[in-house]
């Protein structure tokens, strides 16, 4: 395949199917710079050569020994690329776009942050895995609780990297998994916006939002972070801007 001007020509090292629409693709070849965090572009041409670019973000953090690069994709079946990237097979090209942009990084977390909560849906749990496994820039907040809201049990990926992580935060990370569509044990049962309000997030874990001392990322469906910042606001938390600072930021994906 040709070249494609503002994107890096990389490789398919790896692909992980976590269910039937749910999987992981791991590219090499791509010397991409980027924040723990952050999102960048990948892109296929299709049959009339025309290049079909979306937004996806990086699951790992940046490593200065490779240029590895992991992303959590749910293919709709509608939709012109996320289809077309499950088919992807190892040693296939992928094109990577040459700049990451986001702002679920460690600079946007405020430094007297005492609760940092990072609250995700589907496949928005990437940029907090990545966020959580930059060594060089752990977030320094007394808790840090992962919340991840999915319909079903299989969709709660990566959890031998969680545990991982959760080893090395000491105590300092909570993961509450929060499922949907089924009962599960170990997961609370609902969605995250009503679990807030009916205080049942915080008792699980321990942890209060407080205007005061908590900062909140939120990361996947839109609906879930319109509903869930609305009662967040109602809680007399505030949204977080570099001019006004704040306690809610947030990334929709779509
Ligand atoms: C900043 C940003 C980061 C993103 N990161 C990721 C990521 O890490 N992983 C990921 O899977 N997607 C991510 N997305 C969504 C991604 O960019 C695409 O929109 C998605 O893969 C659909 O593209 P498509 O070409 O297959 O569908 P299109 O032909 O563009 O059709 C879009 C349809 O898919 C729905 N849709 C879009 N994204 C999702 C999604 N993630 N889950 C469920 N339904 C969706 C929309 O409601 C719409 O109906 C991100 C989007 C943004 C804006
Ligand atoms: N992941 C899968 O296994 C799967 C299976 C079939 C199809 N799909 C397709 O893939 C897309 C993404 O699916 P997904 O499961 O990753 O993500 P999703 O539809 O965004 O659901 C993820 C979680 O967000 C919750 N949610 C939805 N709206 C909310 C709101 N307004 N407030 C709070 N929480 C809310 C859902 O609860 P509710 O369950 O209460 O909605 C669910 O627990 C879907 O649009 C679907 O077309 C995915």
């Amino acid at each position: 395949m040709a070249d494609i001007a503002g994107f890096h020509r990389a490789t398919i090292q790896k692909r992980t199917d976590w269910t039937e629409q749910l999987f992981s693709l791991r590219v090499i070849g791509a010397p991409l710079q980027f924040k723990a965090g952050q999102f960048t572009k990948l892109a296929l041409p299709d049959a009339e050569g025309n290049v079909i670019a979306r937004a996806y973000s990086l699951v790992n953090a940046p490593l200065t020994s490779s240029d590895t690069l992991e992303f959590l994709i749910v293919a709709d079946p509608n939709g012109q690329l996320s289809p077309r990237l499950q088919q992807l097979k190892e040693g296939e090209v992928i094109y990577v776009a040459q700049s990451a942009h986001g702002d679920l990084i460690f600079e946007t977390i405020p430094k007297q942050t005492k609760n940092l909560w990072l609250l995700s849906t589907g496949t928005g749990i990437g940029p907090f895995l990545s966020l959580l496994d930059d060594i060089s820039l752990r977030p320094t907040s007394d808790k840090i609780v992962l919340v991840h809201g999915v319909r079903h049990e299989r969709a709660l990926v990566y959890r031998y990297l969680i545990e991982q992580l959760q080893q090395q935060y000491q105590g300092r990370l909570v993961y509450q998994p929060i499922v949907s569509r089924e009962e599960v044990s170990g997961a609370l049962h609902g969605r995250i916006n009503d679990l807030i309000e009916q205080g049942v997030l915080s008792e699980a874990c321990d942890c209060e939002f407080s205007a005061h001392n908590s900062f909140v990322m939120l990361c996947g469906n839109p609906a879930m972070i319109k509903d869930t910042t609305t009662q967040l606001l109602n809680m007399g938390l505030t949204k977080h801007r570099k001019a006004e600072p704040g306690n809610i930021v947030f990334e929709r994906y779509w």
